[in-house]
């Protein structure tokens, strides 16, 4: 067995060093240093060796056993290591690193439309201006001359709120309210628009909502025309649409305009599109607002937002854009 040590330790450092894995290796220590182990067995047969030759064997022993032990050691690192190293590949979770599966979301298509509205109208020189929600029944009718027990209130199917005066206080029905507000707060010259959310009663169908978004625009300088009315509704036509889409004006009436038009806009098939209402603000209308109407003139102008994302999109029914069902969002 003595005679054997050194093939012995060879063989054992050659299957430290062929474990692969912390498994193998524990098996490879049992076989090699273990209770059972050629090294250990023959500690036990020292006791037959003449006395003068056991202190070196003994000594040869050990010193083979010391190698090996060291060996396992070694190789028990560099395996700790390698598992290491293999188990953060497996188990890393990498922040930065953008999932397939992950959806980012974007915005609605009305506010896809709102946004570039406003930047359409911003390029062009206007200031976005903004109204409550909640308005005062002399903002949203009075002040555009649509005194109490006027016609046209009937066509706006109010929705009133429960505060002050009874009918004192309501839900716009439309963003002209914000018109009386920046005329109240700013000197003109002005040029705003006023995109924002209102509110009728209406029976939802395909094309209505009792809630939904305009625009307004407004202008109020000195010696402003229809002309200026007109090109302000081509220029806009031209850049939100594009040069092959073009525009109409169409006489109607507005109490808080005059004239008053209807304005559309002519798609590149030359089919038309009804989009708003528009005219030179009434000089009743520039008074509420503190404005002389002697001294400045100005024209308005607004339409729904909806039913321009809906043309945009080619979506048939208006009611699909807001039930929030992801499947219809996303298609945007
Ligand atoms: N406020 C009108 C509506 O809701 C639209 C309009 C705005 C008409 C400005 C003329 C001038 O129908």
């Amino acid at each position: 067995m003595i005679d054997n040590l050194p093939q012995l330790e060879a063989d054992a450092l050659a299957t430290i060093t062929a474990a692969a894995d912390s498994e193998q290796l524990t098996d490879v220590q049992t076989d090699v240093v273990g209770k059972g182990a050629p090294l250990t067995l023959a500690r036990r047969d020292l006791g037959s060796l003449p006395p003068e030759d056991r202190k070196a064997a003994g000594q040869a022993l050990n010193e083979v056993r010391a190698r090996i032990e060291q060996a396992l050691e070694t190789r028990r690192s560099e395996i700790a290591a390698v598992e290491r190293v293999a188990q953060m590949e497996t188990e890393r979770l990498d922040l930065t690193e953008v999932s397939e599966s992950a959806h980012i979301g974007h915005a609605h298509i009305v506010t896809q439309a709102w946004e570039a509205l406003e930047d359409v109208f911003a390029g062009m020189g206007f200031r976005v201006a903004e109204g409550p929600q909640v308005e005062t029944d002399w903002h949203n009718f009075d002040a555009l001359n649509i005194p109490p027990g006027h016609p046209a209130r009937d066509g706006f199917d109010t929705i009133y709120v429960e505060h002050g005066e009874p009918g004192s206080t309501l839900l716009r029905t439309h963003t002209s309210p914000v018109q009386i507000r920046a005329m109240l707060t700013q000197e003109p010259p002005i040029y705003i628009v006023a995109p924002g959310r209102v509110f009728r009663r209406d029976t939802a169908d395909s094309t209505h909502l009792s809630v939904f978004q305009q625009i307004e625009g407004l202008v109020i300088d000195k010696g402003i025309s229809l002309a200026d009315l007109a090109g302000t509704i081509e220029a806009f036509t031209d850049s939100y649409f594009g040069s092959d889409f073009s525009s109409r004006l169409r006489p109607n009436h507005f109490p808080f305009t005059e004239p008053s038009a209807e304005f559309d806009i002519q798609l590149p098939d030359g089919s038309w599109l009804e989009l708003g209402g528009c005219g030179m603000v009434h000089p009743n209308v520039l008074k509420a607002g503190g404005i002389d109407p002697e001294e400045w003139s100005g024209f308005a102008f607004g339409f729904g937002i909806d039913r321009l994302a809906m043309m945009k999109f080619g979506v048939d029914d208006i009611r699909e854009a807001f039930t929030n069902d992801i499947r219809f969002i996303r298609q945007f």
